[in-house]
């Protein structure tokens, strides 16, 4: 397995990390079983880095997540763990809380639910705008102190949080959304990330399946499913999207790939400081995203990509805009 490091002082990883989320949660009905296979695959694989949320399926993906792990040297998975969404019993987003006290309770019900003595990286999996980062960040710092936490995290933060996060404890990585649909943290948030040492974990790097090549817009949406509220998957935006997809085919065939490994790939070989989480719920779906790590994209394949799919070229924004305003790093100041 191909290996980076996760920034100047974050731990060494697979180059391609598994994202748990959707094996429990807002893509449509799982298959449990089917779920832990695949984690089991992907350790198999040589996979180390794993990324799950407390709050995805109200700790069934930690549970999840123990199941898979049980009777696997520990040492071999580095679990990154998202804390601070705050739900209710129907699923329903009620707020973020980054609060220190309330990080080191979050932590505890992690530590019990995964079955573990340490989380390998712990990061607010949205920046809470009524606490200053410093104090979330300062309780992880506690934490690692105390021998429950290697690395701190942080997801969907802006550079100058990025800043003042690194100033109380290294950041590791951020956890942001970039793809070929995706671009935004070219500007700002990746310079950035390069000075300071800090490296990042992307998600949606298949653009929540709408980048995979198996995307149709007939597919059907259950409510909980979050691309049923995402703009990119409206019925507005959809056609057009695909469209890129469709151009991306032919690229991805005259290499004798996939659509979904193409755009992995092309991930891979924008920065070496990026490890991209893939969202794979079933051993054949990973079974095609690591057959990324094969493809050597060429500066030629890399430049027909991206005319064929430009910076801004997606239609409709990454997250329904109520969404948007909870981003931090979409914050302009
Ligand atoms: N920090 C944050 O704010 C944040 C937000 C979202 C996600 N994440 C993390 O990122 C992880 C990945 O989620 P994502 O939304 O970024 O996923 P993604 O990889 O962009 O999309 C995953 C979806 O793509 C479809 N797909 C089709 N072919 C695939 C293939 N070969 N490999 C993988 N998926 C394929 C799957 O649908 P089918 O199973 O239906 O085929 C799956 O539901 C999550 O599990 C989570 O850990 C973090």
């Amino acid at each position: 397995m191909m290996t980076r490091l996760l920034g100047s002082t974050g731990p060494r990883v697979s180059a391609i990390g598994l994202g748990c989320m959707g094996m429990s949660d807002l893509y449509g009905p799982a298959d449990e079983s089917e779920g832990i296979a695949t984690v089991r695959a992907a350790l198999d694989a040589g996979v180390t880095l794993l990324d799950t949320g407390d709050y995805y399926g109200m700790g069934h993906n930690e549970m999840l997540l123990r199941d898979a792990l049980k009777g696997r040297a520990r040492d071999n998975a580095v679990l990154s763990v998202k804390f601070g969404a705050l739900r209710d019993a129907r699923g329903n987003w009620t707020g973020i809380d980054g609060r220190p006290a309330s990080v080191k309770n979050f932590l505890a019900y992690t530590l019990r639910r995964l079955g573990t003595e340490y989380v390998d990286i712990y990061r607010p999996g949205r920046v809470d705008p009524a606490v200053p980062i410093e104090e979330t960040v300062g309780a992880i710092a506690e934490m690692i102190k105390a021998g429950y936490v290697r690395h701190v995290g942080l997801s969907e933060a802006g550079a100058e949080t990025l800043r003042r996060a690194h100033a109380v404890h290294p950041v590791a990585d951020l956890q942001i959304e970039y793809s070929l649909f995706s671009r935004g943290v070219e500007s700002t948030i990746l310079p950035a990330c390069r000075e300071l040492g800090v490296g990042i974990t992307a998600y949606g790097v298949l653009s929540r399946g709408l980048l995979s090549g198996h995307w149709s817009k007939e597919r059907v949406l259950p409510p909980n499913d979050f691309r049923k509220y995402a703009p990119r998957f409206s019925a507005a935006n959809v056609e057009r999207n695909l469209a890129l997809v469709e151009t991306l085919r032919g690229i991805a065939a005259s290499k004798g790939v996939t659509v979904a490994q193409l755009a992995i790939a092309w991930v891979l070989a924008r920065d070496n400081g990026f490890v991209p989480l893939v969202g794979a719920r079933t051993r054949e779906r990973l079974a095609e995203a690591l057959g990324a790590l094969e493809l050597q994209l060429s500066a030629d394949d890399r430049s027909r990509i991206e005319a064929a799919v430009p910076p801004g070229a997606a239609a409709g924004e990454r997250y329904a805009t109520q969404l948007m305003a909870t981003l931090d790093s979409e914050r302009r100041s």
